[in-house]
């Protein structure tokens, strides 16, 4: 009896150590109305009215070559993937980047590109053609000019022909700045192509609004404490909303602005720069006569409160692009909670965020916060080596 009794009590500590059946918490109408607005996703594909090539095959086969293309550099060492690497969710992994001087500026994934509104972390460039100009330009980055892309653009046969295939008009006899944007607007069109893949949250997230339990449930549990964190107590969907995790805006979160190269103004320095810049919406390059997109760019005006804030990033596959922040300053996604956690409201400027406070978050919070955006990434395909992806 004794031994059957010792059977039965050992078959019962085995049974409790069963994995348990999968759980799903009991979100309130409130907290499922908050977590849909974070889908669906993908985001069906609009093509941007300021580009003519947005959309158009022939411009992305073109910008695909241009963007691993090193000859745009002067000395030939660098192009757009030694910083966007694929591999690296197009991000480089480096807390700022190394052009042909250090860089103040951790390197943005690229997925999800054609989302934003504002380019950059200042949002100095109010299109993705001008963002991606400047790269080639710029004498800290890449250090070419528009007559080396125009010179590129007329003597490689193979470029030439995909210019005049993606554009309807050969490059010859086209003017340097002229074939410099037409450049950079089939680099963004390849750039549009970027679509970050579905990720374990947004089967969570469909499941929930069809009432799916059991899919739901499929959520490891403490991602889905995460995300009730995330929209409830933690505050953080007020900055990060929608399908991409961003309200496409500026805040400051008291990340010190403070470089070795002197204070980076952010929102500030960037208002300056597009208000300055002739490649802009309200400029001749707006592909879009009636500059339907351009109304947010005509009424920007730097305040003060604008020092020190930069654009709200994307959470879609944070966990592929440390390190965090504008700067590069956070190394995992554990510190980036632990800052929410901890920061010194001091550091926020005078009209700083009255949505923040020091969250004192415990261990166990911490955790399922780190799970809820880890829930965010998934697998990114390499890019498409197609014979039909190519130039030539
Ligand atoms: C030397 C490294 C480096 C190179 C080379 C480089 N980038 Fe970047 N890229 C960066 C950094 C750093 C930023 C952030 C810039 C900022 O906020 O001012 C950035 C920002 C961007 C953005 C804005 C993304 C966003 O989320 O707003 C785009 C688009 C972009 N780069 C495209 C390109 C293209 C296209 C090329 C090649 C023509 C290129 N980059 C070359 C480092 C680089
Ligand atoms: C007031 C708006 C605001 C709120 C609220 C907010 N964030 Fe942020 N978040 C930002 C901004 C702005 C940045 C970039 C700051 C910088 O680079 O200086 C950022 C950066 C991040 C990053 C780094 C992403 C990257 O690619 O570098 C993560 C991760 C993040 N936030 C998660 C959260 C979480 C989790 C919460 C809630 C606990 C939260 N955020 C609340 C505005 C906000």
């Amino acid at each position: 009896m004794r031994r059957v009794a010792a059977v039965l009590s050992a078959l019962l500590a085995l049974a409790m150590a069963e994995p348990r059946a999968a759980e799903l918490l009991d979100f309130s109408a409130a907290e499922i109305a908050r977590i849909l607005r974070h889908g669906p996703w993908p985001q069906p594909f609009a093509a941007d009215p300021g580009n003519r090539v947005s959309g158009n095959r022939d411009a992305v086969a073109l910008g695909r070559a241009l963007f691993f293309e090193t000859r745009l550099a002067p000395d030939r060492t660098l192009s757009c993937a030694t910083c966007h690497e694929p591999a690296l969710a197009w991000s480089d992994g480096r807390p700022r980047s190394q052009g042909r001087v250090a860089l103040t500026r951790n390197a943005p994934s690229l997925l999800d590109v054609r989302l934003k509104r504002w380019f950059g972390w200042d949002g100095g460039h109010d299109t993705l053609w001008s963002m991606s100009l400047r790269p080639i330009v710029d004498p800290k980055e890449i250090g070419g000019s528009a007559y080396g892309i125009a010179d590129l653009l007329r003597g490689d046969p193979t470029l030439s022909a995909c210019y005049a295939r993606a554009f309807g008009r050969g490059a010859d006899g086209i003017e340097a700045e002229a074939l410099a944007v037409d450049a950079a607007k089939a680099l963004a069109a390849f750039q549009e192509t970027l679509d970050s893949p579905r990720t374990p949250f947004d089967g969570f997230r469909d499941a929930l609004g069809r009432g799916d339990v059991e899919a739901a449930a499929r959520l490891p549990v403490a991602a889905q404490r995460g995300t009730r964190l995330f929209v409830g107590r933690g505050n953080c969907a007020v900055c990060h909303l929608g399908p991409a995790f961003t309200n496409g805006e500026f805040h400051d979160i008291g990340i010190p602005y403070f470089t070795p190269g002197g204070d980076d103004g952010g929102r500030h320095e960037g208002i300056k720069t597009l208000r300055e810049s002739r490649l802009t919406l309200l400029g001749p390059w707006n592909d879009d006569p009636a500059r339907a997109t351009g109304a947010a760019t005509r009424h920007v005006d730097p305040q003060h409160r604008n020092f020190g804030e930069f654009r709200v990033p994307s959470l879609r596959n944070a966990a592929r692009t440390a390190p965090y922040m504008h700067n590069g300053s956070l190394a995992t996604l554990r510190d980036v909670i632990r800052h929410y956690s901890d920061f010194d409201p001091e550091r926020l400027h005078g009209d700083g965020e009255a949505i923040l406070t020091p969250l004192k978050l415990d261990d166990a919070e911490i955790d399922d916060l780190a799970a809820f955006l880890d829930s965010l990434s998934s697998e990114i395909p390499g890019p498409d080596l197609s014979a039909g992806a190519r130039c030539g």
